[in-house]
């Protein structure tokens, strides 16, 4: 009988269902919630309120398409953790009841391990033990997977993650949220050298994005005592140096990691590996270091339940269920058991 799976992903602003068949992801239906543009940043009682009002249209529309009744499903997924709890808690709440009402089983998807397994979705697939430099609006790591379920973090941000630095960037620069993919988009256009920001590095393999945010701030403070228009007349070029004194930091430790742990299989996953920068950066590897790189297709790079979809199936297979009384986890370290 065929394994047939509905994932779940609401743990920030995407409120995403994905169907699953034999591990062949059949569909990604998202919905990404505009609300939170005007404020600059996630309003956490936005999105739970955003993520009820899309669950159901959003589950039913991934049903629909993928042609599956809920009598052929073989189990509900979601995503537990981290993210915000109460954004979290509409996509439990759903999965729990739907495997209630059905009487199938229930299963937990860790959310950054699902970033990762997002790489078995299509082909080529990195082999094992591969380094995943994980980027998103919340976290920044550098993951050795050495299987689907054994990961281990091996370097993480102190401080800010790097979508964050991203986003607080771009907002400094007057753009609206999420200012990650604009920065990219004036990037583009401009000189990445024009501008000098510092390279905050932290000992070993970790990072920290407080620093640079900081020299930002400053920078254009000073700039703009000289010149109102210094942003509007530099915007490229500022996006540019912005990205690249980013992405170098982003680079210099996985060149350290991949040195250090003697990998040559590396990929990227979340958010930020939808920058072109940081994908060209990457790309650039394969010729100096003689990497196999590993670079997700755009719609599996930010949040989406077609990730969770993949990660689940994995789960199934080693049986991995939860119960009923599962709850949400704000904080949810990679390769958690249940
Ligand atoms: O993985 P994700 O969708 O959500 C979290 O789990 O956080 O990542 C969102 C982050 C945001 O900070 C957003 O600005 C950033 O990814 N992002 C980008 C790009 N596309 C999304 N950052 C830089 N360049 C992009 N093209
Ligand atoms: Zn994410």
């Amino acid at each position: 009988m065929a394994i047939i799976i509905l994932a779940i992903e609401s743990s920030c602003d995407e409120t995403s269902a994905s169907v699953i068949k034999d591990g062949k992801v059949l569909n990604n239906v998202v919905a990404t919630q505009s609300v939170h543009q005007e404020y600059g940043g996630v309003v956490p009682e936005l999105a739970s309120r955003a993520h009820q009002q899309s669950i159901v249209p959003v589950v039913d529309k991934a049903m629909k398409e993928a042609g599956v009744l809920s009598s052929e499903l073989s189990a509900i997924a979601f995503t537990r953790g981290p993210g915000l709890l109460g954004a979290l808690l509409v996509g439990t709440s759903f999965a729990k009841s739907m495997a209630l009402a059905l009487d199938i089983p229930l299963i937990d998807v860790n959310h950054m391990q699902a970033h990762i397994l997002a790489h078995f979705i299509d082909d080529p697939k990195p082999k094992f033990p591969f380094i995943c430099l994980t980027v998103s609006g919340g976290h920044t790591q550098l993951v050795l997977v050495k299987d689907y379920t054994n990961l281990e973090v091996i370097g993480q941000t102190k401080d800010d993650a790097v979508g964050e630095a991203f986003d607080k960037a771009a907002k400094m620069l007057g753009l609206t949220y999420p200012g990650g993919p604009l920065i990219d988009k004036y990037a583009k256009l401009g000189d990445p050298t024009k501008f000098e920001f510092p390279n905050t590095s932290m000992p070993g393999l970790d990072y920290s994005f407080s620093g640079i945010k900081t020299a930002i701030l400053y920078f254009l403070r000073d700039e703009l005592k000289k010149d109102p228009d210094f942003i509007k007349n530099n915007i490229n070029d500022l996006a540019a140096s912005i990205q690249f004194a980013l992405i170098k930091m982003l680079m210099n430790k996985l060149k350290r990691a991949a040195r250090e742990h003697n990998i040559k299989e590396i990929a990227i996953a979340g958010g930020v590996s939808a920058n072109s920068g940081l994908r060209k950066a990457l790309e650039n590897m394969k010729e100096e270091k003689r990497w196999n790189v590993y670079v997700p297709d755009f719609q599996y790079c930010t949040d989406n339940a077609g990730m969770i979809a993949i990660a689940a199936h994995f789960k199934y297979l080693a049986k991995e269920f939860v119960g009923l009384e599962v709850g949400p986890m704000a904080r949810m370290p990679i390769g958690v058991k249940s």
